[in-house]
């Protein structure tokens, strides 16, 4: 890996950016050396209405742990991405949006609309009775309201908790109960890709089995007859008109919650893990600023969903903070057909453009000639998230979207970190296909051997990712389960925060991913618990049992393998195999659909009943060879009929 090919920053990257090479080491190792004094003056990137006077509480111990970051500072994440713009910029477009159908019109709302639009929403959840600490659901497509609907929240001090508009019914109300929401907003549909899914009538589903106070607020996308509630829903399109543009910002304690967002983990269900005010925005703005380097004037697109954390740190709340353009993309990458991310670029002059892997390898797959039609000459840095991309990927991305003229950013994190922890930063490091390269400013990773937990201090390294010390962007805790939270990230190996991930340092020091090391598998750049699938497939009735592991897939770079046991007297067919492949996507929504079934008579188990996935794992990867040590099988039988009738070859 040490001798992979390396791309140095281009002279005009290293002249103009943010930081260069000089600077990163200076600054790194002043975060490092004297974080106090770092984030101190780091925390000056947002407006406090009370400034604080603490930086950094932490404690990583097991039992106490602890993150508080600026605790006794106060300010508003809404008055900070719209208001403090509001005399320097008020008429430059905050928000591009661009609809799902290339015919329709895309929307410029600039700093002054978008302060107008979200304090209609902020007093129409007020008059719906949401104040402070409330928790209000966002179920929404990718419109302009949505971004309204976050920043309403954050302004009047409500915590949001957005739900992918993919999930399903049940999904929402399991996230509905369990963050006691007061308040669903949604809209009548959300068209995707040429369809349109019926967002309300999922709501419906979901409110049925909830608590009956929970209103429901409605935004028109559509104009759809939607089934209507007189006493739960609310129209807010037409009432909206006759709402106040004007709302006073809630003044915010830094460590007060800003969303909750759930997220899958190795074991039982989804985990709402909570982001709190002002760490997390000084570190999404920093990160946002640094990373893709945003200078002033930019255009800037995320292709992420706001239902992911992705879209609320580099969609909604970085560019924001920094007064940047940000462009909002309702529809997705292959249609009207696979050119229209380039279109995009082309049409609005895009500067940055931020994706995931996957996206990038359908693409490939779809030819040059869709992106060779476009101009992308606007394009300056090209940014990648979600999975570790494979060099053929990376190199096409730089090579044919890039024109080898624009940096990648392979930038490393997750839904707990808030912001980027590890990315090559475009005018200061080199690139390497496939490496997140260097630690962002203030974080400390270690390489750990996984069963001793020692620290491997030499090069090249290869163990488990942690991190030794907190930054401002970390989650804070688990909703309603601290507990959790500490045994998911702080016993395992104690004193550190736990990633879940593998990864390897070479010989220069860079830092390449490896993936999880948990029950948890990437799909498509979607984190999903094999748990979570597991218990949706025995929750059918003619399964008795069910193991789900991942398997390479060429364009998800994971796919979704399940071992099916059955009850007594089912028989496999073919529609049973579609019927649980429907059953699925209903349970948790269309990413969870399995991509292979495999009937298992029997499922490798030691002599105390537990499932050696390791083994699962190995066949389902048709790299059944080497399977190690199978002598602890309860009947090693079972192995045989797995291998022979493998879904993966
Ligand atoms: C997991 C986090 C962070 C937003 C998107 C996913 C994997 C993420 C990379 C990358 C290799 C990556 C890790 C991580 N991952 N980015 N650049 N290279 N792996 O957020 O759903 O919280 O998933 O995604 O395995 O732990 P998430």
């Amino acid at each position: 890996m040490s001798d992979a090919r390396t791309y140095p920053p281009s002279e005009a990257m290293v002249k103009g950016a943010h930081v260069n090479a000089e600077q990163y080491a200076q600054m790194y190792e002043a975060s490092i050396g004297d974080p106090e004094a770092f984030w101190a003056e780091q925390g000056k990137r947002v407006d406090w209405i009370k400034p604080f006077t603490q930086v950094k509480d932490v404690d990583f111990t097991l039992g106490k742990v602890k993150i508080n970051w600026y605790a006794d500072g106060q300010l508003n994440v809404s008055a900070n991405c719209i208001d403090r713009h509001l005399d320097t910029r008020g008429e430059q477009t905050a928000i591009i949006w661009e609809p799902d159908n290339p015919e329709e019109d895309a929307q410029h709302v600039t700093y002054r609309e978008l302060h107008a639009q979200t304090c209609k929403m902020a007093n129409v959840l007020r008059d719906q009775g949401v104040g402070k600490g409330d928790r209000v659901i966002i179920y929404m497509p990718m419109i302009p309201e949505a971004a309204y609907a976050m920043l309403a929240c954050a302004r009047i001090g409500a915590i949001h908790s957005i739900v992918f508009a993919g999930f399903s019914p049940d999904a929402l109300a399991a996230r509905i109960k369990g963050s006691e929401a007061k308040v669903v907003i949604t809209a009548d549909e959300a068209p995707r890709g040429g369809r349109n899914t019926p967002l309300k009538t999922n709501a419906d589903k979901a409110l049925a089995s909830c608590d009956a106070a929970v209103k429901c607020l409605v935004v028109r996308r559509t104009g759809a007859d939607v089934p209507w509630d007189e006493a739960r829903d609310v129209d807010y399109t037409a009432l909206a008109k006759t709402t106040p543009d004007t709302c006073e910002p809630e003044v915010m304690g830094a460590e007060d919650p800003l969303f909750i967002l759930y997220t899958s983990g190795s074991t039982g269900q989804p985990k709402g893990v909570v982001h709190t005010t002002g760490g997390y925005l000084v570190y999404a703005a920093m990160t946002h600023e640094i990373t893709f380097d945003y200078h002033d004037g930019d255009i800037y697109w995320c292709t992420a969903d706001v239902g992911w954390v992705t879209g609320h740190s580099y969609i909604v709340y970085g560019p924001l903070a920094n007064g940047a353009t940000t462009l909002m993309f309702e529809g997705v990458p292959t249609y009207p057909d696979a050119s229209r991310f380039w279109q995009v670029c082309e049409k609005h002059k895009v500067n940055q453009f931020y994706t995931a892997p996957t996206a990038i390898r359908a693409l490939m797959g779809q030819g040059n000639e869709f992106v060779t039609r476009c101009d992308l000459s606007s394009l300056k840095l090209l940014g990648t998230v979600g999975e570790p991309i494979n060099p053929e990927a990376w190199t096409w991305y730089h090579e044919v979207v890039g024109q080898g003229r624009c940096p990648i950013v392979d930038t490393w994190w997750q839904t707990e970190t808030g912001g980027h922890l590890m990315t090559p930063l475009p005018g200061a490091h080199d690139m390497k296909p496939g490496a997140a390269m260097k630690p962002f400013f203030g974080i400390r990773p270690v390489v750990l051997e996984p069963t001793s937990a020692e620290i491997i201090e030499d090069n090249p390294a290869e163990g488990v990712l942690c991190i030794a010390d907190s930054w401002p962007g970390q989650m804070r805790t688990v909703w309603g389960d601290h507990e959790r939270f500490e045994k998911t990230y702080f016993s395992d190996y104690p004193g550190y925060y736990f990633t879940g991930d593998g990864c390897k340092r070479d010989a220069d020091g860079d830092y390449w991913i490896t993936g999880r090391v948990d029950d948890v598998i990437n799909v498509s750049g979607h984190r999903m618990g094999t748990a979570e699938v597991e218990s949706a497939l025995v929750a059918h009735k003619k399964v008795a049992e069910a193991a789900v592991v991942g398997y390479p897939h060429k364009v998800k770079g994971q796919g979704i393998y399940c071992y099916v046991t059955l009850m007594g007297g089912e028989e496999p067919s073919e529609d049973l195999r579609k019927e649980l492949e429907a059953w699925v996507r209903n349970e948790i929504g269309p990413i969870a659909k399995p991509d292979l079934i495999q009937w298992a008579p029997g499922l490798p188990k030691t002599r105390s009943g537990k499932i050696m996935r390791r083994i699962l794992r190995k066949i389902a990867e048709n790299d059944y060879g080497a399977l190690g040590d199978t002598s602890t099988l309860a009947d090693p039988s079972v192995v045989d009929d797995l291998i022979e009738n493998r879904m993966n070859r």
